[in-house]
């Protein structure tokens, strides 16, 4: 089997929407810690402290949630290239855009998920807050969790089988874990490039819709410091602290001030790819492990029918576990969030 060369190096940038950037900056800076690049009228420009390049997440101000674009680095100036031959031979809409903030040209077009999707190369190199002689492990005075950097993204799609395909085929990504219906559907994949689980994953929801951008925690430490942090801040913590059956990382999910959800994501219990590495198939039926591996399979419907128990039949709790508005993924889009419906999300406490 040919295998195909390396040409994503990483997830570059999410860009999300901000229904107030003065309180969610706040945030950024000081609960989650990501540091900041710049501001530029209604958009601000963020990093984590390991990255070397200019920014990696953006946040920009409008009057609902959810995801503006996301973009994928190339390895080289000539993979756009390459890239751009690919999405003609393929019929595919796409426009140039000759810059952006510190950031050289792009390739941008929708996936078939209604997601905008950029390629790019070139990007200022700023280096992380390290000296590049020397250096120690970690930058003094940090705050927040402060996370090295963003690892991935996951989105939804209303056929999420066209858009797998879609990143399968034409932006050539491999397959690293798929959860599979019982007629062999595709429901939702995990896709990758650079040799970790995924750059990012495509479960079932509305088009263009915005599941979570991750952040990497690389440790257990990191990961129970992050939850001691949220809880801190009372920002709402969605789920965790856990891990995915799917890729092994550990987990926390929780919502910025206008309703984004964010994860950490430890990926130093996840494996890492190799370019014959095999994908690894879920069955439906075991959605709930698969997801939230330590307790999913006590959701009501993430079990399989007839299965009420598990091995060791609890008489008490299950009752309290059940999801709210559970439909076949824990989907809750952030565009779906009101403003009026958000403030509720997120508290600071007063210092
Ligand atoms: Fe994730």
């Amino acid at each position: 089997m040919p295998i195909m060369p390396y040409r994503i190096s990483r997830l570059g940038l999410v860009e999300i929407r901000s229904l107030d950037l003065d309180r969610d900056l706040d945030y950024y800076l000081n609960v989650l810690g990501l540091q900041l690049t710049a501001r530029e009228g209604k958009t601000a420009y963020l990093k984590g402290w390991d990255e070397r390049h200019a920014y990696s997440f953006a946040l920009t101000e409008s009057d609902r949630a959810g995801m503006v674009r996301m973009a994928f680095r190339t390895v080289d100036p000539e993979d756009l290239d390459y890239y751009e031959k690919r999405l003609k031979d393929f019929g595919i809409k796409y426009d140039i855009i000759p810059e952006d903030y510190r950031r050289g040209r792009a390739i941008r077009f929708t996936a078939p998920s209604g997601h905008t999707v950029e390629l790019y190369n070139e990007m200022d190199y700023t280096g992380n807050l390290l000296p590049t002689v020397n250096p120690g492990p970690w930058p003094e005075g940090l705050r927040g969790i402060a996370p090295p950097r963003l690892d991935h993204t996951l989105v939804t799609a209303p056929e999420p089988g066209k858009a797998i395909e879609f990143f399968q085929t034409v932006l050539e990504f491999r397959l690293s874990e798929m959860l599979v219906a019982p007629d062999g559907t595709i429901i939702a994949a995990w896709l990758w490039q650079r040799p970790a689980p995924h750059d990012i994953a495509i479960v079932p929801g509305k088009p263009g819709g915005f599941h979570h951008a991750a952040f990497v925690v690389d440790s257990a430490d990191a990961l129970f410091r992050a939850a001691d942090i949220l809880a801190m801040h009372k920002a709402r913590i969605d789920y965790g602290p856990g891990r995915h059956g799917i890729t092994r990382g550990t987990t926390i999910y929780f919502f910025d001030p206008s309703g984004n959800r964010l994860e950490t994501f430890g990926g130093y219990t996840a494996y890492q790819m190799d370019p014959d590495s095999r994908a690894i198939r879920w069955t439906q039926d075991q959605i709930g492990p698969a997801v939230f591996y330590y307790s999913g399979w006590r959701h009501r419907r993430m079990r399989p029918r007839g299965d009420r128990t598990g091995r060791y039949p609890q008489s008490r709790g299950e009752r309290h576990v059940r999801l709210p508005r559970w439909r076949l993924w824990h989907v809750q889009d952030a565009s779906d969030l009101r403003p009026d419906r958000t403030r509720a999300l997120f508290r600071r406490r007063s210092p």
